[in-house]
């Protein structure tokens, strides 16, 4: 049996990774970046369409990183070998004859949050995850700075869905009577947690005073490497806030982390002032309570050995992991 994707650092999970802001790749184009452990060059043809290849060149292993943009083909700078978006050798400039292992890995390549993302397999069977309340609407996105976390990306990706920890941590003492949905199909799975805010710390009054008595927030997680936080989803004074965070493992072991506030593009000049105003009141709830889990994440040995029913969140999610499936990324491969 194969050893569990969850918290293992030899296995990358299938999904989408983030890279790089889309503005750091313009039209023609070509740049290298480490994504999972691996290198990728990522390419804007002249179509403005992005790509994305390995990058060592399969001639003598030349980063493409370095080379050029020919039409919509990624050429090495070394002997001028050029490759297709499906990482085919198309052109050699001192032959005719094109060896069959002249081949680059191809990946698929997503633009979306303003940012570019890599899937590490030729075709994705999904694009990059949505939040419900923003299908098929033109959004507004804008990115924090990123972050690291000392522990696996798996372990940090659980703090939205850890209930015991908003009362003792966060000093948010909501009712501990969640209710609890979710649904796990084609990679992503949803909770959705609500409950009675009390009335007994300024934090809570403030809370109900914004939300109502009662509050509800949803958490979906795509392939294992993408959170996506909805929260004030039946607030009386604002719409549903939403932010995702965009996981990726370091070589180190550590995590990093992007922070995307996104809401609906509402238009014109008041248009304008709402977007961002919703993007900032999401940016200031994401801040109340980041600092007070840094701690946690860069410290945890995570082995979770007496859980209570209370985290039974954190054991269906720990079970949706394990059945994702492992990419060309692994190191370790899959055994019978
Ligand atoms: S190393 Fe890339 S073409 Fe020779
Ligand atoms: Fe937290």
């Amino acid at each position: 049996m194969s050893p569990a994707i969850f918290n293992n650092p030899q296995v990358v999970a299938k999904g989408w990774y983030v890279v790089c802001p889309s503005r750091h790749i313009a039209k023609k184009q070509i740049q290298s970046f480490d994504v999972c452990g691996q290198r990728i060059a990522i390419f804007r043809g002249v179509d403005g369409q992005v790509r994305a290849l390995e990058a060592y060149c399969p001639h003598m292993g030349t980063d493409l990183g370095i080379g050029d943009v020919v039409g919509n083909q990624a050429r090495c700078f070394f002997h001028h070998w050029a490759f297709d978006d499906t990482g085919t050798c198309v052109n050699i400039p001192c032959q005719k004859h094109i060896p069959a292992r002249a081949k680059l890995q191809a990946y698929a390549a997503e633009e979306k949050y303003g940012f570019i993302w890599v899937y590490p397999d030729a075709i994705a069977p999904k694009p990059v995850a949505e939040f419900d309340e923003l299908k098929g609407k033109d959004i507004v996105a804008i990115a924090d700075r990123p972050l690291s976390r000392k522990c696996h990306h798996h372990i940090c990706m659980m703090n939205g869905i850890d209930a015991q920890h908003f009362n003792t941590v966060h000093k948010l003492s909501v009712e501990m009577d969640l209710t609890l949905s979710r649904d796990a199909t084609d990679g992503t799975i949803d909770f959705t947690m609500s409950g009675d805010l009390p009335n007994n710390n300024w934090r809570s009054r403030l809370g109900r005073q914004l939300l109502g008595k009662s509050y509800t927030y949803s958490m979906r997680y795509a392939n294992g490497c993408i959170g996506l936080l909805t929260m004030l989803k039946k607030s009386r004074l604002l719409p549903p806030l939403h932010m995702l965070y965009a996981y990726s493992p370091l070589p180190t072991g550590e995590t990093n982390i992007q922070p995307i506030y996104v809401t609906r593009q509402r238009k014109g000049p008041f248009g304008w002032v709402a977007n961002h105003f919703l993007l900032l009141v999401t940016r200031l709830c994401y801040y109340a309570l980041r600092g007070e889990d840094g701690k946690i994440y860069d410290n945890i040995q995570f082995e979770p050995k007496s859980l209570l029913p209370i985290d039974q969140p954190l054991v269906d999610y720990i079970q949706y992991v394990n059945q994702l499936k492992r990419s060309c990324w692994s190191i370790e491969s899959e055994t019978p």
